[in-house]
């Protein structure tokens, strides 16, 4: 049975004295959307650069939502959580309501969501957010290697860990908002990385790539290249290379994701026999005005 309550309730920031009680709305509640990509929700919440808000009836906890930080007038929304006792909406537009008006402030024009779970769809309607775009996935099975080299000047290697500032610049130049990915998420995603390499040129990092490895294949988790080296080949070099190593540790399939309007990247991708296999993800946003 759902309890209705009428009562509005009380937004506060979160701290870390409320973590516990985070941890278990989280585990307790049908409606939970979680996007952390490489961190847990623990990490995630505890970081001073995430925005993060929660909804309170009396001392009952009653909802949690959580953004990236903002990045180039954009961000993400992380985390969203409402108990299962209660009026999810009106926890959900009492909590975006100061969540808007704190990134507003914070110069924050776009908001953007992966839609995980189906219950989140019509609460996001009612607070203004709309589909904009599809995440699809694309699988290359097994099968030969596009044998592709860099171009003359430009030799691979693999990534250190002195390399991310350099790589976070590359990510920004390659992707528009809210793309880009936050120097935090690019370090733990090269920390978990099965394969990291960089392109490099005149001994600077032109493009890169990071993979993961998962229970029967390897996932392309990230691949930009400088807009100015763009089409000369290098990202064909990086993926050529990594499907080689990969073939020689006995890994022959991989995943990738990227956006559906993304053409490019997908032709790209198709050069490399990886098909669309189906597995879509709505990405929705909400112009902050
Ligand atoms: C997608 C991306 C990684 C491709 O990198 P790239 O180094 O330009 O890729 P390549 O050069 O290997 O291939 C791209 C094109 O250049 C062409 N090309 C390859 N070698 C070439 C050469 N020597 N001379 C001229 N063109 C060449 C390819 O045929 C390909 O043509 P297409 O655009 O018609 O498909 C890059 O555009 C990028 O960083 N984009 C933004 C971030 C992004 O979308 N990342 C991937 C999705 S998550």
């Amino acid at each position: 049975m759902t309890l209705r309550s009428a009562v509005v309730p009380t937004v506060k920031p979160y701290e870390r004295r409320y973590r516990q009680a985070v941890r278990d709305l989280i585990f307790r509640s049908y409606r939970v959307h979680t996007h952390l990509d490489w961190q847990e929700v623990e990490d995630w919440l505890d970081s001073p650069d995430h925005p993060a808000l929660l909804a309170w009836v009396g001392d009952r906890l009653v909802g949690a939502l959580a953004a990236s930080a903002p990045l180039s007038s954009a961000c993400w929304l992380r985390l969203v959580v409402v108990s299962d006792f209660g009026d999810a909406g009106r926890a959900i537009s009492t909590l975006w309501q100061a969540m808007s008006e704190y990134l507003r402030m914070r110069g924050v024009r776009t908001v953007a969501l992966l839609i995980s779970r189906d219950w989140m769809l019509s609460h996001l309607r009612n607070i203004g957010f709309h589909p904009v775009e599809d995440i699809v996935t694309l699988a290359r099975a097994r099968q030969a290697v596009l044998d592709v080299a860099p171009p003359d000047d430009v030799f691979l290697r693999l990534i250190y860990p002195d390399d991310i500032d350099a790589l976070t610049a590359i990510d920004h130049a390659a992707f528009a908002p809210p793309w880009q990915m936050e120097r935090a998420d690019v370090r733990l995603a090269e920390k978990v990385s099965s394969i990291a390499t960089a392109a490099v040129r005149d001994g600077t990092i032109i493009g890169y790539s990071l993979y993961t490895v998962y229970v029967d294949g390897a996932h392309l988790a990230r691949l930009a290249v400088v807009p100015q080296a763009q089409g000369l080949g290098i990202a064909s070099a990086l993926i050529s290379d990594a499907l080689h190593r990969f073939a020689r540790r006995s890994i022959f399939t991989m995943t990738v994701n990227t956006q559906a309007s993304n053409t490019r990247s997908q032709q790209l991708y198709q050069r490399f026999g990886f098909v669309l296999n189906g597995f879509d993800l709505p990405v929705w946003m909400i112009d902050l005005v």
